[in-house]
């Protein structure tokens, strides 16, 4: 059934918010802190990729936050993405949020509290009771100031599936219009984040009028694998950061969730606004701004995603991309895919790089200089253009052919 929300009004279906995280959780990450012309230039990036909602930071936390989430809500002061400031569940935080997202057109709050026995008996020492009065005083203090307040059950995951349900009844009681259950230590399976979302969407009364999120961390590498799961159970909003930057092992990548959505809809059955031609650039302004690469082998924007070294794989690609492409390099933002020269490379990809380079050899001489080659890509971990020139050019001195 389509849902009204204050900040997007009537929302298709199947339509997924993202919110993006990199500027609160992401910064979190141990050497990842960022300062404020860095975090207005990545609020900027997040706008013009299409993300629907930026945390820009946890206003209370420090005059440095607090200036960051005050300036990124004055830049989107007319248009733009919702502008979200964390919040614990005291009236000190909330008030923060409040004044610090006050310029952006479409202000949020959101309010954290754990509902998990652990961390109610260890870190809050509150009762359950305690915790419930608590969701109600918070989320209606935060409603005087926001129209879209948003409530995060920390710890979700781990928490009392029934106790969950009554807490969450509570905050959409009190008027949350979000409701995030986060895997905070990352602990979740796909199956479990299934059963949390499919009972808290159809058994809580009044579940109709919010929608609900999904926030996964990567402590087991399960973050986007259980955000896509919770997807399927019926998350509308998914919390993710560029580079799943994030605490410890980080947030579900933005860029896996998003080409996920868009490459397998005919099991998701859902879309994002995403502008995925701008994904590349994004990962590559973060990278810049922090000094942290993603590994070559991360999904989509590592360096290696599109590349192919082994001889079948490159065959196949050459005669049909979508034999070993389940998506453009185009997609994404990367301007061609790449076919890397190496000990396992095959003669097809060394007669087309040949022809790519100008050279128009026989057969004689294209059976030594890939005789050559090998020998070279043995010593050699990447055989690059100039030595494939440098091998052919000596064969033509040789005189072969
Ligand atoms: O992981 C977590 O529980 C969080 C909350 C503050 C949403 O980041
Ligand atoms: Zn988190």
């Amino acid at each position: 059934m389509a849902i009204t929300h204050p900040s997007f009004g009537t929302l298709a279906d199947d339509r997924i918010i993202i919110f993006d995280t990199t500027l609160r959780d992401g910064e979190q990450s141990p050497g990842f802190s960022m300062n404020l012309e860095e975090k207005l230039r990545m609020a900027e990036a997040l706008h013009e990729l299409g993300a629907d909602v930026l945390e820009a930071g946890f206003a209370i936390a420090s005059p440095g936050d607090f200036e960051s989430v005050q300036s990124i809500a004055k830049r989107f002061s007319k248009d733009g993405p919702v502008i979200a400031s964390l919040s614990r569940a005291n009236t000190a935080d909330i008030m923060a949020s409040a004044e610090a997202t006050k310029p952006a057109a479409r202000p949020r709050i959101h309010i954290v509290l754990a509902t998990s026995d652990l961390h109610m008996r260890v870190k809050l020492r509150m009762t359950r009771e305690e915790v419930l009065e608590r969701i109600t005083q918070s989320v209606t203090l935060a409603r005087n100031h926001a129209a879209d307040v948003e409530w995060s059950a920390e710890d979700g995951s781990r928490s009392d599936l029934e106790f969950l349900c009554r807490c969450v009844e509570a905050a959409i009681k009190a008027g949350a219009t979000t409701i995030n259950i986060p895997d905070t230590v990352g602990y979740s399976l796909p199956a479990d984040m299934h059963e949390i979302f499919s009972t808290l969407i159809n058994k809580v009364p009044g579940a109709e009028k919010a929608i609900f999120s999904t926030h996964n961390h990567n402590d087991l590498g399960l973050a986007v694998a259980n955000t896509l799961a919770a997807i399927q159970a019926g998350a509308r909003q998914v919390e993710c950061t560029i580079n799943g930057i994030g605490e410890r092992a980080g947030n579900a990548s933005l860029e896996e969730v998003a080409m996920a959505v868009r490459t397998r809809h005919d099991a998701l059955h859902a879309k994002t606004g995403i502008t995925t031609p701008r994904i590349l650039k994004t990962s590559r302004l973060l990278a810049t701004i922090t000094g942290f690469d993603v590994q070559p082998n991360k999904a989509i924007v590592g360096r290696n995603a599109f590349a192919h070294e082994s001889g079948i794989h490159q065959d196949g690609v050459l005669k049909d991309a979508s034999t070993y492409e389940i998506m453009t390099p185009e997609s994404v933002g990367w301007s061609t895919n790449s076919i890397i020269l190496g000990k396992h490379s095959g003669r097809a990809a060394f007669r087309d790089r040949l022809k790519t380079l100008g050279y128009e050899v026989g057969d004689n001489q294209l059976n030594d200089a890939f005789k050559r080659f090998k020998e070279l890509a043995d010593r050699k971990k990447v055989v690059y253009d100039e030595d494939i020139a440098a091998l052919v050019d000596d064969e033509v001195v040789r005189g072969n052919d």
